[in-house]
């Protein structure tokens, strides 16, 4: 014989394997027309019956099953009460039960209607028998597909978390990092060049000759230059304006963004002394910080507006633009990382980050964090 093998909804049919069916049935010779009409099938059927609801019970429990086939009427009981005591077994038969089929004599039209209503997979008449293997086919097709669809969705919600921890991950060995490299430069390089301008000082004091004089006098103006960009480097690693506040951190930016963009941008503070955590602080500084970037690389706005509340216990930081808005789509570009990125280092305090906008009027980029008392502290070492 030709094993052919189909696919339904993409999966493969093994056409070599036994299929083990449950068949609750009081009538032995019913039986006996179930499985002859199964024997002309191209699968190989492993038919048992039961013909009481303790010993379907026992069966469904103790073997493994790829169909039921039920009777609908049977002595004292019906394959809706089958059905029920399926779903009251343990956690794996009821939530994923193996395909459940009624054949009948005769079920009414809204007997049949309410059975499949339930969950039942489908249900066959008797003078229909000879298409019995037609209707286990297609109803264990479908319930295969399904697991399949279950399984991937919950691969790809892991896949999803693995994805988000790694970001976290990243966010705050970025931050780490750059705090390495902060004290680096801090420690040996500045001390260096501090130590060098001492000297340089003290050979512009002390020299007599002119060119000597001239040299060191050129050595210290690159000295300055020099130091100039160490600190600038440092405070790109790790803002020391964070540590007079959050506000003051914030209007530096602004600031500064104003001065090198002649954009007016103004900020309201509702409480100057908001007393936060470290990483909330560095959390709202680097999403100031890109929320103006993007404005000064994307927007073409003509004013912003920054927005730092504590309302109600929670932080509320608004950067808005009057500029040309975006369009949600923008946010998915392949690469660009920064909103993204802003998105996990909310989480990583218990926050969240909203983006609005409208066309032509302008965007809001938005940050909350619930300041629960303890949470702060938690999170305070995972961006330092
Ligand atoms: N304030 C804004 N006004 C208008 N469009 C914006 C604004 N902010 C972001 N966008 C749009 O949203 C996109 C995504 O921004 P995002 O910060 O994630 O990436 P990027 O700035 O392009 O690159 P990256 O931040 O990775 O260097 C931008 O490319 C831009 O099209
Ligand atoms: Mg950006």
């Amino acid at each position: 014989m030709v094993r052919a093998v189909h696919a339904f909804a993409g999966l493969p049919v093994n056409k070599t394997a036994i299929r083990r069916v449950l068949h609750l049935e009081d009538s032995r010779f019913d039986h006996e027309l179930a499985t002859f009409a199964l024997k002309s099938s191209d699968f190989q059927y492993e038919l048992s019956r039961v013909e009481t609801l303790e010993s379907f019970v026992e069966h469904v429990q103790t073997q493994p099953l790829d169909a039921i086939v039920a009777d609908y009427r049977l002595p004292g009981f019906t394959a809706i009460d089958a059905w029920n005591a399926l779903h009251s077994q343990p956690k794996g038969l009821a939530v994923n039960p193996p395909p459940f089929i009624i054949l009948s004599g005769a079920i009414g039209e809204s007997a049949a209607v309410d059975a499949v209503k339930q969950g039942i997979s489908d249900y066959l008449l008797k003078d229909d028998i000879t298409k019995l293997d037609h209707v286990i086919s297609r109803a264990i097709e479908v319930h295969e597909s399904r697991r399949a669809k279950v399984i991937a969705d919950a691969e790809l919600a892991k896949s999803e978390r693995r994805l988000a921890e790694l970001t976290e991950y990243l966010q705050s060995s970025i931050e780490q990092e750059r705090a390495a490299i902060a004290r680096e430069v801090h420690d040996d390089i500045g001390g260096s060049l501090t130590a060098v301008k001492f000297d340089l000082a003290w050979i512009v004091r002390n020299s007599k000759d002119p060119a000597s004089l001239d040299h060191a006098r050129s050595a210290s103006e690159m000295l300055q230059h020099a130091i100039g960009a160490s600190q600038r480097i440092l405070h790109n690693l790790r803002p020391a304006i964070l540590e007079q506040g959050l506000v003051a951190a914030v209007q530096w930016l602004a600031s500064d963004f104003e001065r090198r963009t002649n954009v007016r941008t103004t900020v309201h503070a509702a409480n100057e002394a908001v007393n936060l955590s470290k990483a909330i602080q560095l959390v709202a500084y680097r999403t100031t910080q890109e929320a103006l970037t993007n404005i000064s690389k994307h927007a073409e706005a003509n004013a912003v507006m920054i927005d730092l509340s504590d309302a109600e216990g929670v932080l509320t930081l608004e950067i808005t633009d009057k500029g040309k808005g975006l369009d949600k789509t923008e946010l998915d570009k392949p690469k660009a990382f920064g909103i993204r990125g802003l998105h996990e280092r909310a989480k990583t305090v218990g926050g969240w980050l909203d983006v609005s906008s409208r066309p032509g009027v302008g965007t809001s980029i938005i940050l909350s964090v619930p300041l629960k008392a303890g949470l702060s502290d938690y999170h305070a070492e995972v961006a330092e």
